[in-house]
């Protein structure tokens, strides 16, 4: 079998993770016993180009239980655990191509090995695969039933090449079904960022200034998480009404030059480019943390920040420290990708159950229905995305009350008034 990764001697270590993060995957757990009674995906070959975590591990062998025969690499160049690559190799047979922190040749070297498995569905975090799908590998399209996305970037994309009319198969946005985005980019990114920015640098947030990016779902959890934590929340955002929620919830709105001269420490999680720039760093206070949760590293101007500095060295495993001019420091995290998969582990396993359950399960939905379908963007079908969230509420041992018949006649009716 072939395969690409840093060190098969970490199997052992993987391997004891991997079965730690199946215990909080409940919904998951489920999908794999029913996918290896039923083997609904037989024959098909999937190409994953996911983070490579414990997670990801529990989600590749759930669709290898189902019958598919699978490949992953991993979907950002520092978010690879290398125990767990090794252990998918060594203790579960499937070949992964992934070495934390390789360089951008070695990535898509990677990203070309899953592809030249000829699969027959794509799983992607950030629409790379799909994106080499329409370009340098376009012999493969005919292969293809369908692909399924994990990102809101990877949706932004996908959603370009439809609207271009140059989109190849159909697409299920993951990312778009509720039980993903309600949990996984807000409680999971909360949760995770603010892990990656304290397991970095070890500072304390409490009457810090924290400088928030974006307050879409991932910018409302890093919020809110970092308000827990005692620090004063700067929300920057470009959309009026993404501000009005945020000033609603109780933090201080502004454009970012003016949160530039603030902020202690501050993330971006807005999905966009050049969100703090050059102007911006050289406004900030000494010794600043600066860092992002979004999907690519484009949110930093790093060539700017590097371009207005005298110089920079590494003063810690995932913090670089910039010199300005005026002599103040500015501290980046983790080379600007995101800092919750660089120098943490990402999402809680119970977050990601559901957000890989809806993977598993929008393979299912492919391979069944892929022939009924158009080259466009699809949401997980509803009935799917209810029925995690029915079976992760049961896992949590809650119960919810059903409607009366009373109740259903009402709510369908209009003749009830005043
Ligand atoms: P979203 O669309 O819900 O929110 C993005 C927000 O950023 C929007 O409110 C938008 O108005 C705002 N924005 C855009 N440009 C801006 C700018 N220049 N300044 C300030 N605000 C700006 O998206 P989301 O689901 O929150 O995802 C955000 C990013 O995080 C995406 O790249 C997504 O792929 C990524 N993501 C990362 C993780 C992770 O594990 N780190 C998890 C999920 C999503
Ligand atoms: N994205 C964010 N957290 C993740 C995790 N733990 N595994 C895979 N993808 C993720």
């Amino acid at each position: 079998m072939n395969h690409h990764i840093k060190d098969i001697g970490l199997a052992g270590t993987g391997k004891k993770r991997i079965d730690w993060a199946e215990l909080d995957m409940p919904v998951l757990r489920k999908v794999k016993e029913n996918f290896a009674k039923k083997k609904p995906l037989k024959g098909t070959k999937i190409a994953a180009c996911l983070h490579v975590t414990t997670e990801t591990a529990n989600l590749m062998i759930t669709l290898k239980a189902g019958g598919a025969d699978i490949t992953l690499c991993a979907s950002n160049p520092l978010s690879t655990q290398d125990d767990v690559a090794a252990s998918l190799v060594k203790d579960f047979k499937i070949p992964v191509y992934a070495i934390k922190g390789e360089d951008n040749k070695t990535y898509y070297k990677h990203l070309n090995a899953c592809l030249d498995t000829r699969p027959n569905i794509t799983m992607d975090d950030g629409a790379d695969l799909v994106s080499l799908l329409h370009t340098d590998r376009k012999s493969l399209v005919d292969n293809v039933l369908g692909s399924t996305e994990e990102t809101t970037t990877g949706v932004i994309r996908l959603r370009s090449l439809a609207a271009n009319k140059i989109l190849k198969f159909p697409v299920i946005a993951v990312n778009d079904a509720s039980t993903k985005h309600f949990f996984d980019n807000r409680y999971g990114t909360g949760q995770s960022t603010l892990d990656g920015i304290l397991r970095a640098t070890n500072r304390l947030f409490a009457g810090s200034t924290f400088v928030v990016c974006g307050y879409g779902w991932c910018g409302k959890g890093v919020a809110m998480r970092a308000k827990g934590m005692g620090a004063n929340v700067v929300v920057t955002e470009i959309d009026p009404l993404k501000a009005l929620e945020a000033v609603m919830d109780g933090f201080r709105v502004m454009p970012i030059a003016e949160a530039a001269k603030i902020g202690d420490m501050f993330c971006t999680v807005t999905g966009n480019l050049n969100v703090i720039r050059k102007d911006h760093f050289l406004k900030m206070k000494d010794g600043v943390l600066v860092c992002n949760s979004g999907h690519f590293n484009v949110e930093l101007d790093l060539v700017g920040l590097e371009a207005a500095s005298k110089g920079k060295k590494i003063v810690r495993e995932f913090v670089e420290e910039y010199t300005m001019p005026s002599g103040k420091k500015v501290c980046v995290l983790g080379e600007g990708r995101l800092i919750n998969l660089a120098s943490a582990e990402g999402h809680p396993a119970s977050v990601m159950d559901m957000s890989f359950a809806n993977q598993a399960l929008a393979a299912d939905f492919l391979v069944k229905k892929s022939k009924t379908l158009d080259k466009q963007v699809y949401t997980v079908p509803e009935e799917i995305d209810k029925e995690i969230a029915r079976l992760k509420l049961s896992s949590l041992g809650m119960k919810i009350d059903t409607l009366t018949a009373e109740q259903s006649k009402y709510l369908a009716s209009w003749e009830h008034g005043t």
